[in-house]
């Protein structure tokens, strides 16, 4: 064996790991894909039946979430369970320049749990059937309290509830 046999398994790591670094910051084609089409959709959501409280954070929201892309993104997003949205808000928020504070995350946070409640149920009920019943009365409880909390009727009718 001579040397260069033994040098290119070393490069071709190396260069496999720079490609991973370079694509570490960049979204690959479904996931581009999936944001255009939420990206194209409404831009505006109709809060007037919501809670005072929930209107308020909408607020916060449509200011906060808009800085970087627009807000048709987290409106027409397919997250609606409470993990999913506090996992992308806090995603979000650690964003270099996101300039949310931990007060305002947390209204956003309450705003997307009580809207995807209500505007998403649908999505909602499919997704929280798909958990294992640990899991599940886990996030219905999440969103019970968020809307408990702010006055709407508990639990919201989940086709899954009372397991
Ligand atoms: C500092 C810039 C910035 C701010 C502020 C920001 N975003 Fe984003 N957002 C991004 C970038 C960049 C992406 C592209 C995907 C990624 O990095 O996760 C993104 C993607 C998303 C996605 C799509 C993720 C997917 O894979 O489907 C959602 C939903 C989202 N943002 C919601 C929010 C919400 C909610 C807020 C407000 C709490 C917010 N964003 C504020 C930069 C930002």
């Amino acid at each position: 064996m001579n040397k260069k046999c033994l040098f290119l398994p070393g490069a071709a790591a190396l260069v496999l790991f720079m490609a991973g670094v370079a694509r570490a910051g960049d979204l690959d084609a479904a996931t581009k894909a999936r944001i255009a089409q939420f990206d194209s959709g409404p831009s505006t959501v109709d809060v007037s039946q919501y809670p005072q409280h929930i209107q308020d954070a909408y607020q916060v929201f449509s200011e906060k979430c808009s800085q970087c892309h627009k807000l048709s993104r987290p409106i027409n997003s397919d997250f609606v369970l409470p993990d999913e949205w506090a996992r992308y808000v806090k995603r979000m928020m650690y964003k270099p320049g996101s300039n949310i504070s931990g007060s305002e995350a947390k209204d956003i946070y309450e705003f997307l749990v009580y809207d995807s409640s209500v505007r998403k149920k649908a999505l909602l009920d499919q997704k929280l059937a798909t958990l294992d019943p640990k899991q599940k009365s886990a996030e219905i409880a999440k969103i019970d309290a968020i809307r408990g909390k702010y006055g709407a009727p508990t639990p919201a009718n989940f086709a899954s509830s009372g397991n």
